[in-house]
C-alpha cells in the first residue's frame, strides 16, 4: 500500500468475521483487532488509526471522535449506526458508513423465529422437558393463522418479516411515518396510525431505528391501549421499549409474552426482565448468521478498499455529496490543492492550508477532501514526505453555507492557502462527474467553470481585464479554446483561459495582470469497477 493512501491503518474493535481483516490486509491496509476495549482504552487507541470498523458493542462518542485526529472513516459492520455520534463525526469531517442490507434477511429470520417460538412456548417447553416434566396444558400456545401482526417500521427488515409471516396466513397491519397507505397496501399491509394499531394487534414487532423520535416509544400508555394478551417482539433497538413498562404489562397480563433480542443497555443487567417466565431473551444476535456476518464484514472491508481507490461509496451515511462520484470529489480536491500550491510557488513552514466543506451534503467529507488536497499540493512538491518535512499546516473545517456555489449545488469545498501576507481561496463543487471551480477569492463564476485541461488563471482590475490574444499566442503554439470570467468584487475579478497547450513561459507577461499562473488538469480517469470479494 502506498504511503499516500487515505486509509493505511484500521482498527477492528468488535467481533467481526475474519474475512474483513483478510480483505483489508490483502489490499495493503494494516489491521489491528482489539475487541473489548474500555471507553478510555478506545480513546487512547483511536489516535493511531485512519479507520475504525465496529459493531454494536463499541460506542463511538463525541469525546472519542474529538481525539481521533487521524480518523477518516468509521464503519458499522451492520445496519444501525446509532452507537456512532454521527453529528460529531460530521463536525470533524469523518465519514460514517454502514453495510446496508447485508444482515437484513438474517434479522428478519430471527424475528420470525422469535414470533413462532414465543406464541408456542417453545423455550418454556424445552426447559420443562429438560427438568424432566411432561406438561401439555400449561404449554398451550396461540395459532398465528388469522391473528393480527403489527409491523412497526416498514423498511427493509420489516418488509422481509412481512413476506415470511404472510405464509402463516396472518392479517398484517403496519405503520411507518414515511410509507403511505397505498405503498403499504402493495406490501400486503393495512396501514394505520399508531393509535389505531395498538388496539388491533395480537403481536407487535418493531423494526425502527434508534432515533430521538422512537426513544421509549413502547411505554405504559401504549400498553394501556393494547389488547389483553398481546405479544411484543423487539429485534430492532432496545431504546425503543421501556423495559419497566414491559414488566408491568407482563404482570397485568396485557402482554402475554415478549421476545427481546435488544436491550436498553447491552449487555443487559435487567435480570428481572430476562428471567421473567414469559420473556424470551437473546443477546442481540438478530444479524448473527454465518452468511450475514460474512456479508457485513466483506461489505465494509470492500468499502474501505474502494475508498482508497476512490471508487463509489455505497454505505455512506453522512456525506451524501461524496456518495455518487467519489473520484470527481477527489479530483476536485486534488485540483484545488494543485492551484493553491502553484499560487504560493513553494511550500514551507509558513504555508497554511485550510480545507473546508460547505453545505450539509458535503459535511463529514473534510478529511477525505484534505487528503485529496494534500495530494494536489504535493504535485508541486513532488514527494509526499516533503509536505510534512516542509512543515505545511493543513487544517479542516466546515461551513454550513457556501455563498459562492451555484445556487443548485447543495455542497462544495473551499481551499484557502495562506503564505505570509498572500492568500488565495478557491471554492469548488462537483456537477455530474465534473469538478467545477466556483469562485476565487470570493469572485464567483456563474454556474462554475470546469477544472480541466490547460488553464491559465489571472486576477485583473476593470482597467486591465483581458490579456490580449496576441500575447497568449506569442509562443506560436498556445491557442485559446475557451475562457470564463468571474463576477467583479470591488474592482477585482478572475479570469480562467483554457489553452490547447500550456505556454512555454509566462514570465514575460506576468506584469500585465496580477497572480498569473497556469496548470494542467488531467481529464478524469475512466471509472474503475467496484471491487467485490466474497
Ligand atoms: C445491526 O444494526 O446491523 C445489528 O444490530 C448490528 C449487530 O449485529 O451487531
Amino acid at each position: 500500500m502506498s504511503k499516500s493512501h487515505l486509509l493505511k491503518k484500521v482498527l477492528i474493535s468488535d467481533v467481526i468475521d475474519p474475512c474483513c481483516a483478510e480483505i483489508l490486509r490483502d489490499s495493503g491496509i494494516e489491521v489491528d483487532i482489539k475487541v473489548g476495549l474500555s471507553h478510555e482504552q478506545l480513546k487512547e487507541e483511536i489516535k493511531k488509526y485512519d479507520g475504525l470498523i465496529l459493531r454494536s458493542a463499541t460506542f463511538v462518542t463525541a469525546d472519542i471522535l474529538e481525539v481521533a485526529e487521524n480518523m477518516k472513516v468509521a464503519a458499522f459492520a451492520g445496519t444501525g449506526t446509532d452507537n456512532v455520534d454521527i453529528k460529531a463525526a460530521s463536525k470533524h469531517g469523518i465519514i460514517v458508513m454502514n453495510a446496508p442490507g447485508a444482515n437484513t434477511v438474517s434479522t428478519a429470520e430471527h424475528t420470525c423465529a422469535m414470533i413462532c417460538t414465543l406464541v408456542r412456548n417453545i423455550p418454556k417447553a424445552n426447559m420443562s422437558m429438560k427438568a424432566g416434566k411432561w406438561e401439555t396444558e400449561a404449554l398451550t400456545g396461540i395459532a398465528l393463522q388469522g391473528r393480527t401482526l403489527a409491523v412497526i417500521g416498514l423498511g427493509a427488515i420489516g418488509r422481509e418479516v412481512i413476506k415470511r409471516m404472510k405464509a402463516f396466513q396472518m392479517n398484517i397491519i403496519g405503520y411507518d411515518p414515511i410509507v403511505t397507505k397505498q405503498q403499504a397496501l402493495k406490501l400486503g399491509v393495512t396501514w394505520y396510525p399508531l393509535e389505531e394499531i395498538w388496539p388491533r394487534a395480537d403481536i407487535i414487532t418493531l423494526h425502527l431505528p434508534a432515533i430521538p423520535q422512537t426513544y421509549g416509544m413502547i411505554n405504559d400508555s401504549v400498553f394501556a391501549q393494547c389488547r389483553q394478551g398481546m405479544y411484543l417482539v423487539n429485534a430492532a433497538r432496545g431504546t425503543i421499549v421501556r423495559e419497566q413498562s414491559v414488566l408491568k404489562a407482563l404482570e397485568k397480563g396485557i402482554c402475554a409474552g415478549a421476545a427481546l433480542d435488544v436491550f436498553q443497555e447491552e449487555p443487559t443487567h435487567n435480570e428481572e426482565l430476562v428471567n421473567h417466565p414469559n420473556v424470551i431473551a437473546t443477546p442481540h444476535i438478530g444479524g448473527n448468521t454465518t452468511e450475514a456476518q460474512t456479508r457485513v464484514a466483506a461489505n465494509v472491508a470492500n468499502q474501505f478498499v474502494n475508498l482508497n481507490k476512490c471508487i463509489k461509496l455505497s454505505g455512506n451515511i453522512n456525506v451524501k455529496a461524496l456518495q455518487d462520484d467519489l473520484q470527481a470529489w477527489h479530483d476536485l480536491g486534488h485540483n484545488l490543492g494543485h492551484i493553491a500550491a502553484t499560487y504560493v510557488g513553494h511550500l514551507s513552514g509558513q504555508t497554511q492550508v485550510q480545507v473546508e466543506t460547505c453545505g450539509d451534503s458535503a459535511k463529514g467529507g473534510a478529511r477525505f477532501l484534505k487528503y485529496a488536497v494534500e495530494k494536489g499540493l504535493i504535485t508541486v512538491c513532488q514527494s509526499s514526505d516533503k509536505l510534512q518535512d516542509a512543515g505545511v499546516q493543513v487544517s479542516t473545517g466546515h461551513n454550513e453555507t457556501c455563498s459562492t456555489l451555484p445556487c443548485d449545488m447543495g455542497g462544495g469545498m473551499k481551499v484557502t492557502v495562506t503564505q505570509g501576507d498572500r492568500s488565495l481561496s478557491l471554492c469548488g463543487t462537483v456537477r455530474g462527474s465534473a469538478p467545477l471551480l466556483c469562485a476565487i477569492n470570493g469572485c464567483a463564476f456563474t454556474n462554475g467553470t470546469t477544472l480541466q485541461g490547460n488553464m491559465l488563471f489571472y486576477e485583473s482590475t476593470e482597467s486591465n481585464s483581458f490579456l490580449p490574444l496576441s500575447v497568449l499566442s506569442s509562443n506560436g503554439k498556445s491557442t485559446v479554446s475557451a475562457f470564463a470570467s468571474s463576477a467583479t468584487v470591488g474592482v477585482r475579478k478572475w479570469t480562467v483561459i483554457y489553452l490547447n497547450e500550456l505556454m512555454d513561459n509566462i514570465e514575460p507577461i506576468k506584469s500585465l495582470v496580477a497572480c498569473l499562473m497556469q496548470i494542467t488538469v488531467p481529464p478524469p480517469p475512466i471509472l474503475k469497477r467496484p471491487m467485490s470479494k466474497v
